[in-house]
């Protein structure tokens, strides 16, 4: 169940300086796909409540915050919460985001409680074994018709020679459209499904971004 925690309680613990290692992360801001997302989303809900799965830093439910929603963020490492809450306060919004420790296999929120929800990379780091689990937590807290955006590695990533490994403890899983496709088409449709490639900051890495909507 906590797959990766060493991995990400240590990647938080260099703070900025992975980015100047040229490990890629975690980034400040949001790209351009999640602000087309969220330009679609705000047609059909104009604030309401967000859950950022697997926080990180907190880039996510802050723009979402500032964006009218009212936010919550959940990460399992708790030194990526304490940064979410500086980079939060920093930007003015630490009243409109609920953090939270806690693991996204056993989602500590109310059926039906949430309008949006957000993947940004934390799917592909959890392990096969574990995702009608995931799924099952992440239907329960979603609305009908609630919208859950998704960002995944891709298997056509440059110099990949394997679908999934680890570092560490951490586990990274790469998808095919087809993959993204059986494993959420069941209870989502697909409203936009799009791969892009990733250079800055390196290391280099091609991503599925996905808006859904709960049937
Ligand atoms: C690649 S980072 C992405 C962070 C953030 N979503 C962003 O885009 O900046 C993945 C995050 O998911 C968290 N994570 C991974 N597995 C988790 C789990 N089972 N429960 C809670 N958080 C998890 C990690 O601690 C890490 O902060």
């Amino acid at each position: 169940m906590e797959t990766g925690k060493k991995f990400f309680e240590q990647a938080y613990k260099f703070g900025n300086k992975r980015i100047e290692m040229g490990l890629g992360w975690p980034i400040k801001g949001v790209g351009d796909e999640l602000k087309e997302f969220s330009k679609t989303i705000k047609k059909y809900i104009s604030n309401g409540k967000v859950l950022d799965l697997g926080c990180g830093e907190g880039r996510i439910s802050i723009f979402f915050a500032q964006n009218g929603f009212e936010a919550y963020a959940i990460d399992f490492a708790k030194g990526a919460i304490n940064r979410a809450k500086k980079f939060a306060e920093d930007a003015k919004v630490s009243d409109k985001i609920n953090f939270k420790i806690s693991n996204v296999l056993a989602l500590p929120y109310a059926d039906e409680f949430f309008d949006v929800i957000v993947d940004w990379s934390v799917f592909d780091h959890i392990e096969p074994k574990n995702w009608d689990l995931y799924l099952k937590n992440v239907l329960r807290v979603l609305k009908p018709g609630g919208f859950y955006t998704l960002s995944v590695f891709s298997v056509n990533t440059p110099m990949l020679d394997k679908k999934w490994y680890y570092s560490g403890d951490a586990y990274f899983h790469f998808f095919t459209e087809d993959d993204i496709r059986k494993t959420f088409g069941n209870y989502f449709e697909i409203i936009n499904i799009q791969e892009k490639l990733k250079t800055q900051p390196p290391p280099t890495f091609m991503f599925y971004h996905v808006l859904m909507r709960k049937k």
